[in-house]
């Protein structure tokens, strides 16, 4: 069946505003299933689908397994400790023989960028990119998309900056390609070390100083340090780092007006952010959950070949 964003999602980047216009409306009334009593209606029934996560998560893996679940799916996890991938098999290989057993999507979080592209390539099964390496992260950038949507109403002209370690960050990536495919301003700030050198090219301001973001800004997309991903001598210390670029109350109330506060999570407490701004009455940190099922629902139900208007067609019932 063909699907209105084609075979597979790897990336943002290749979207069209108004593929990602669909995915944002498609995900509007999957919303309200997930507050029914009964959160279930058989958009997929009978579609097999594997999740399989090479990295460690908790909101998208979770969050894509229910998505499959209310949208009635038969779903498989697959995490590479416990599985042949731990004995030396291959990706591919890995892939190819769940496709022997008849599967329809593929969900992969992977540590390589590029992952997902490459088994897309080489398998007949749709692919969700769950996040690959450094490269990108689909379904945060559009769950993202959504919550700053439902906020301000539109994201055309609306100014987001993006806080924190962007050089490591696939979140960055796929939030750089979202907002400027949908006609939003886009900065970046960090320390030097974390920011890429040619990022000005993606079409983004850079700010040195996080207190010029905060006066530019209309929401702020903060960060986690991906400490993992670091060997050392990119910042002098955390308690540094909190002290310049952290998003602090402090720093927020010189800001000329109230910043909607958005975090992909894991946090980092203490670090890129406080608690008094993660649990503060600005932040959409929870909502940006929420809002990852219903989009994920969009998303396979799209990629399965629905109809955007999945609301008024009867296939509710
Ligand atoms: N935002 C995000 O990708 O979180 P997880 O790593 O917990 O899935």
């Amino acid at each position: 069946m063909t699907s209105l964003l084609g075979k597979d999602l790897v990336g943002l980047e290749r979207l069209t505003r108004e593929q990602i216009t669909a995915i944002l409306d498609t995900a509007e009334p999957f919303k309200e299933v997930s507050e029914r009593p009964i959160k279930k209606v058989p958009a997929l029934r009978g579609k097999t689908i594997v999740n399989l996560f090479f990295e460690a998560s908790t909101r998208t893996r979770i969050s894509f397994e229910f998505a499959e679940k209310r949208l009635s799916a038969d779903t498989v996890n697959v995490q590479s400790a416990g599985s042949s991938v731990s004995k030396g098999e291959t990706l591919v290989d890995t892939a190819r023989n769940l496709e022997a057993m008849r599967i329809d999507m593929v969900v992969i979080r992977h540590g390589a960028s590029g992952a997902a592209s490459f088994l897309g390539d080489r398998i007949r099964s749709n692919v969700i990119n769950a996040g690959d390496g450094k490269h990108e992260h689909p379904t945060q950038g559009l769950l993202d998309l959504l919550t700053l949507r439902d906020r301000f109403g539109s994201l055309e002209g609306l100014k987001v900056c993006i806080v924190g370690d962007v050089l490591h960050s696939r979140v960055a990536r796929s939030n750089i390609w979202g907002l400027r495919h949908m006609g939003a301003e886009v900065g970046v700030c960090g320390p030097a070390t974390l920011v890429p050198r040619d990022i000005e090219a993606l079409g983004v301001t850079v700010f040195r100083r996080v207190e010029e973001a905060i006066q530019w800004a209309d929401a702020l997309n903060v960060l986690r340090l991906q400490l993992e991903r670091m060997q050392g001598g990119f910042i002098p210390s955390l308690r540094e780092y909190n002290r310049v670029f952290g998003i602090t109350t402090e720093k927020l109330t010189r800001a000329p007006k109230d910043l909607l506060i958005l975090h992909p999570g894991p946090m980092n407490r203490g670090v890129e952010i406080d608690s008094d701004v993660a649990d503060g009455e600005h932040s959409v940190i929870l909502p940006q959950v929420t809002n990852g099922v219903a989009v994920r629902m969009a998303v396979l139900y799209l990629l399965a070949g629905g109809a955007p208007d999945w609301a008024t067609s009867g296939a509710d019932k």
